[in-house]
């Protein structure tokens, strides 16, 4: 994709990774993504906001090769995705100095050994001037990692975010027209990103809630020329109220939790909640993530394998206990054939959560009416808590 231009002289230089299926080795990528880089041109100095995953760096290189001069590379995330080509644009701009936190700064060194006398550091809100155009850094941490800042362009009032904001998501839009497309894969990136941070999440949308914004420029995804939107929706997301939904994650060898999952599925929709099965053996881990966002509750399901949960179960308990999504209770059913420890061992990996775990269901073999009605208990109890 050749450069874009946003206003006069801010140009999208980015890539469009269209084939891209996982991130970080973990998550999957239904839609691919981009990595956007943007080219700030000021009358005296210019800059170029972040770079690209290190397999594209010669089309990055190839879009910005009418560009003599390059002043300052703002790396406002470490991660290679944004990082990673630093080396080769050091060396094709030796002027050039990468601009970024002090944190960031030792990350970069750390991850790829970037000569230390290239760094110009700077401080939260502190600015720098490119002639007629001015930079102003925020720090906004743990977005996704503790080094983050997102920069301001003082007079177009941009906002580049990086991975604030930020959604996975291939598309020749440069702006966030489809917004229901959009909503969904900003959800499912802040699930996996930002969720474990929500708190300090909520402290940086508070930190630029005064803060004019025209844009707001992310370094995944598309463009947001209403920026209300992605800031209400992020406000929803980290301190909105909760959906009265469960999410149902199960797995079922031989059709007992199946059973059970099914009589909990029609116990909770019959108390009037909105319930969200997740089949693990063929579930979008994305979709999960999405629905925990703000869900009310979850309710695991697992048959016993070699004494302990099934490892579907266990990994998307890992998984939920890594994210640490706002639920208010959370239980734990399925079946065993002799015994084991089944609620023990998945007890001891939700144990992140604040929720309040409510009585297991495990019942033995195929399920009977005691089990059934143990189940129907559990339902009228999420019911009662999450109803009020
Ligand atoms: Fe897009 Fe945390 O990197």
């Amino acid at each position: 994709m050749k450069p874009r231009e946003i206003v006069s002289g801010v140009k999208w230089m980015g890539v469009i990774d269209w084939h891209r299926q996982l991130f970080d080795a973990l998550i999957p990528l239904p839609d691919g993504t981009s990595y956007n880089s943007y080219l700030v041109e000021g009358s005296e100095k210019t800059a170029l906001i972040d770079t690209v995953d290190p397999p594209f760096v010669g089309e990055l290189l190839e879009n910005l090769s009418g560009v003599k001069k390059l002043d300052y590379i703002v790396a406002n995330h470490a991660e290679q995705d944004h990082s990673g080509s630093l080396p080769e644009f050091l060396a094709r701009w030796p002027e050039a100095k990468v601009v970024c936190s002090e944190k960031c700064r030792g990350m970069l060194i750390d991850l790829l050994a970037l000569p230390e006398d290239r760094f110009l550091t700077v401080a939260d809100g502190e600015t720098l001037s490119l002639g007629d155009r001015t930079l102003r850094f925020i720090f906004t941490p743990w977005v996704h990692w503790p080094e983050t800042i997102s920069t301001y362009l003082e007079e177009e009032k941009i906002l580049f975010s990086c991975d604030f904001f930020g959604s996975h998501l291939a598309t020749t839009d440069l702006y966030a027209t489809d917004w229901c497309r959009i909503h969904e894969a900003a959800k499912r990136y802040y699930g996996e990103i930002m969720m474990p941070f929500r708190m300090i999440i909520g402290k940086n949308l508070e930190k630029i809630k005064d803060l004019e914004m025209e844009l707001i420029c992310p370094s995944h995804g598309p463009i947001y020329d209403r920026p209300e939107l992605i800031v209400k929706a992020y406000r929803d997301w980290v301190s909105g109220p909760l959906k009265k939904s469960v999410v149902l994650p199960f797995v079922s060898m031989h059709g007992s939790t199946a059973k059970m999952t099914d009589h909990l599925l029609t116990a909770l929709v019959e108390r009037g909640l909105s319930v969200h099965p997740f089949d693990l053996t063929v579930a979008d881990p994305g979709k999960l993530v999405i629905a925990l966002v703000d869900a009310s509750a979850l309710a695991l399901g697992t048959p016993t394998v070699l004494a302990g949960p099934h490892p579907l179960a266990a990994n998307a308990a890992v998984l939920v206990n890594a994210l640490k999504p706002r639920l208010e209770c959370a239980a734990i059913f399925g079946s065993y054939g002799w015994g084991g420890k089944t609620v023990e061992t998945l007890t001891s990996l939700l144990a992140n959560l604040k929720a309040e775990m409510l009585e297991p269901v495990l019942g033995k073999g195929l399920p009977g009416p005691e089990d059934f009605s143990a189940l129907d208990r559990m339902a009228e109890e999420l019911a009662g808590r999450i109803n009020g």
